[in-house]
């Protein structure tokens, strides 16, 4: 049977842009009751206000300050049900280029936000979920939705931290589901492709061109409401768990 939405308490972290307002967005149409974590707190605010949710200012990586976001939506909204993991950065640079090799923290600090920080998050939410009471007769208590990348299945090129970050997501996602199914909590990803977002034009502007060469179909960037039909389907299905789905046009990432 289908998971309603309506009433459900939704976080999404880095629910301040792209493709974690999506979903946002799309949660929120769907009737949840959303909290938007993102450390722009401008971002959070501008899009929780636009949805009617609540805007929670915190870095994921801070575990003091994700514990007392994730206490202030409990309060307003009640024990939450739907995490959906968005906040990442991205780092482009290639571990020999130039005089010296990749600084190590550089490494380290991508690895930091999206990897570390997302299981933050998740183990957090989690707990909750736990403890909460079943929602139908499957026993369903909740769902986490990780965001990961085709980078993290197709070893990009000139971003091995963003990379192995996003297959440890791939990892964590299927190891999750499992520990977590006695529960009834279902773990399941996103790996997108290229989505016309803030990091994307930001970070990989004289890159998408080749991406696109990749992209069978469409011939575009992904839009983040495209993203947020996704999330809105994992959760509503029951039987998407353990899987990251390819939301990418059917790109295969260049090597070179
Ligand atoms: N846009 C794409 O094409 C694409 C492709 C594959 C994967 N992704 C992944 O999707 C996710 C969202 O990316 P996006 O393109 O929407 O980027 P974005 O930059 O538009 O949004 C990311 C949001 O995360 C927030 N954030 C960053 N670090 C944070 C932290 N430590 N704590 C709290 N919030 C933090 C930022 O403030 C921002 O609002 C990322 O994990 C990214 O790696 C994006």
């Amino acid at each position: 049977m289908a998971i309603r939405i309506e009433g459900l308490a939704a976080l999404v972290t880095g629910g301040g842009s792209g493709l974690g307002e999506g979903a946002a967005r799309a949660l929120a149409e769907a009737g949840a009751r959303v909290a938007v974590l993102d450390r722009s707190a401008e971002g959070a605010a501008r899009v929780a206000g636009e949805i009617g949710g609540l805007a929670l200012p915190c870095d994921i990586t801070d575990e003091g300050a994700v514990e007392t976001a994730l206490g202030e939506a409990e309060k307003a909204h009640g024990a939450a049900r739907i995490l959906v993991n968005a906040a990442g950065i991205a780092h482009v640079a290639y571990t020999l280029r130039g005089d010296a090799p990749m600084p190590l923290e550089d490494f380290r600090r991508v690895v930091e936000v999206n990897l570390v920080g997302a299981f933050n998050v998740i183990r957090l939410a989690a707990w909750a979920m736990k403890r909460a009471e079943p929602l139908d007769a499957d026993g369903a208590r909740g769902v986490v939705v990780t965001v990961g990348s085709v980078a993290g299945f197709d070893g990009s090129i000139g971003s091995a931290g963003y990379t192995a970050s996003k297959a440890g997501i791939h990892g964590l996602t299927l190891g999750l589901a499992r520990e977590f199914s006695r529960f009834g909590i279902r773990v399941a990803g996103i790996a997108p492709g290229s989505f016309d977002t803030p990091m994307i034009r930001d970070n990989y502007a004289d890159t998408t061109s080749p991406w696109l060469e990749a992209t069978p179909f469409p011939k575009r960037l992904g839009y983040p409401s495209e993203f947020g039909a996704l999330v809105r389907e994992i959760v509503e299905n029951p039987m998407i768990n353990g899987e990251t789905v390819r939301l990418d046009g059917g790109i295969r990432m260049p090597w070179f």
